[in-house]
Order: C-alpha cells, then structure tokens, then sequence
C-alpha cells in the first residue's frame, strides 16, 4: 500500500452517501445543504450523527432551534443537490434557485425535497468541535421511507452525484 491524504482515501471509498441537510430559516422557510459526512449512531435509542464546516449556514440554524431532518436525495434531484453543496443559505434562497419541489413532513415545521428515499426528523442533542467541522448529535424522532425514489451517492469522492449502480 501507499501512503495518501485522507481526502485522497474519500475517493477510494467513493461511492460515498449523500443527505440533505434541511433546516428552518428565522423567516420559516427551509434550508438545504449536501453533506456527506454522516453516519447511524444507535438504534436503541435511535441517534445519527452528521459533521458539517463551522461556517455552514445550517449550522447556525441547527443550533439556533435544535430541529434538523437528514434526507437522503432521489437521482431526479441530482443537479439541485449539487446546487445546494455550492452555494449557501446565508445569501441564497436554494429552493428557488434550484426549483426544488417540497413536501411536508408530519409533526415539523421543516419541510423536505419531495424526491426523497428517506427522510430522518431529529432534534440535535449536542454539538462537538472536531477540527474545522462541529459533529452534531441527533436523536431521532421519525423516519420516513419510499422505495420508489433511488438514492444519490457521491462518486470520485465528492465531485459527482449518481445512484450507486
Ligand atoms: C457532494 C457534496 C458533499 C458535501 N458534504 C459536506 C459535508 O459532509 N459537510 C460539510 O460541512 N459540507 C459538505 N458539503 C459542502 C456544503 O454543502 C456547502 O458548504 C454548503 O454551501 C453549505 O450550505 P449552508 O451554508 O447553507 O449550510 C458537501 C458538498 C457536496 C457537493
């Protein structure tokens, strides 16, 4: 073996997952931002971790209010979710931008992509410093599923989005 970067190592591991990040805005419109850097914690109880860069704009949201759904995106959706990994919430209204259709989600005032396999509603239970990035620590409240949507990963580390096969 050779000695690489660890961001030379994401492209090994490549396909690598892909959520949507969606928070609430102070207006009450919702935020999305791409993040891979996710993880299930515990089923018993049920926990997910997700990690993003300290100066992320859903960061701020997230804790401001505690609320957060993790979705993962359909490949219908693949360009928005892009979209959403390169511009942020801070000056841009994504979901017009992108001309992503939402859907409401029983129980919280966040809504999500509609085009979604899963959908997972947490409110955050702490928050980390790791490095550049804060790791925050959710409990899960309810997830939701459909089959029907195939689901987005990251390609050549995080340069392209496309299903897995
Ligand atoms: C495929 C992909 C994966 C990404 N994964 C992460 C991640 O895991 N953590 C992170 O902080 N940013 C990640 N990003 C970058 C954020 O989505 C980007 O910084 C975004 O502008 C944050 O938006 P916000 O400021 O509205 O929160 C990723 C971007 C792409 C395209």
């Amino acid at each position: 073996m050779q000695k690489i970067s660890l961001p030379q190592a994401s492209k090994l591991t490549s396909p690598n997952p892909v959520t949507v990040v969606c928070t609430e805005k102070p207006d009450g419109t919702t935020n999305l931002a791409t993040v891979s850097w996710w993880t299930y914690l515990s089923f018993k109880s049920n926990m997910i971790a997700y990690a993003m860069a300290k100066t992320s704009y859903s960061g701020e949201m997230v804790r401001n209010n505690k609320k957060v759904i993790l979705t993962i995106p359909g490949t219908k959706i693949a360009d928005a979710v892009m979209g959403c990994g390169s511009t942020t919430g801070r000056d841009t209204d994504k979901v017009s931008k992108f001309n992503i259709e939402l859907a409401d989600v029983e129980g919280s005032s966040i809504k999500i992509p509609a085009h979604s396999r899963v959908a997972i509603v947490c409110s955050m239970k702490e928050y980390h410093e790791v490095g550049d990035h804060y790791l925050y620590i959710c409990d899960v409240e309810q997830v939701y599923g459909n089959e029907s949507e195939e689901a987005l990963f990251a390609w050549n580390g995080y340069s392209q989005l496309r299903p897995a096969k």
